[in-house]
């Protein structure tokens, strides 16, 4: 049987849990299959207390955590009109980052994360949810296909100096 899951909206005060938590996901799900200095390179930028405090602040981005027992299990981030990272379109939600801590994978909390972001574009009368994933993440691939996101497009994306391929895909509401 699995926990109950509680998800709760990411505060300004919890920046360095979020922090610590982003670089621990990042760093288990890709290490193993990409060069270390890229994964290094990219973190450094993308994943500094200051930038994390500027989009905890955004009013355009959100970030909630899943716990479970009052333990943090995973994170989903969301973006809405110009706070996303490509198309900016207002009638869009982005979902730029789903990570579930290992020990939780495959215990419907990712589900969970995600039904989150699709009644929130639901309430939102918003026309569709977009997001990009590298091209070799098949099991987060399935994922999406699960919950109805299709492919729409790709572009490049650079972990540090690896020029990768996100897919990008969505769900119309
Ligand atoms: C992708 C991810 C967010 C999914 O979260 P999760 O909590 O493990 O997934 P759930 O338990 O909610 O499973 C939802 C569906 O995903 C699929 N799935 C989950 N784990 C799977 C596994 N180990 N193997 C195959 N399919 C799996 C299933 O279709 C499942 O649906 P079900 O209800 O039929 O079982 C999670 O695996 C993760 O954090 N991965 C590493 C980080 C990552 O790749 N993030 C996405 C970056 S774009």
């Amino acid at each position: 049987m699995n926990n109950a899951v509680t998800i709760v909206r990411v505060s300004l005060n919890d920046a360095n849990t979020l922090l610590e938590l982003s670089r621990k996901t990042f760093f288990d799900a890709f290490l193993s299959t990409n060069n270390p200095a890229d994964m290094e390179a990219y973190a450094s930028t993308a994943f500094t207390l200051p930038k994390f405090q500027f989009e905890l602040i955004n009013p355009n981005s959100a970030f909630y955590f899943a716990l479970v027992d009052n333990e943090i299990a995973g994170y989903i981030k969301l973006n809405y009109v110009d706070a996303q990272t490509e198309l900016q379109d207002p009638d869009a939600l982005e979902i730029e980052r789903i990570y579930v801590l290992n020990d939780f994978q495959g215990q419907q909390i990712g589900k969970q994360l995600i039904n989150l972001a699709i009644q929130t574009a639901v309430d939102k009368n918003l026309k569709y949810i977009w997001l990009g994933v590298w091209e070799h993440n098949t099991k987060a691939i399935k994922f999406y296909r699960s919950k109805g996101f299709e492919q729409f497009g790709s572009h490049p994306f650079m972990l540090g100096s690896d020029k990768q391929t996100d897919i990008l895909m969505k769900k119309e509401l």
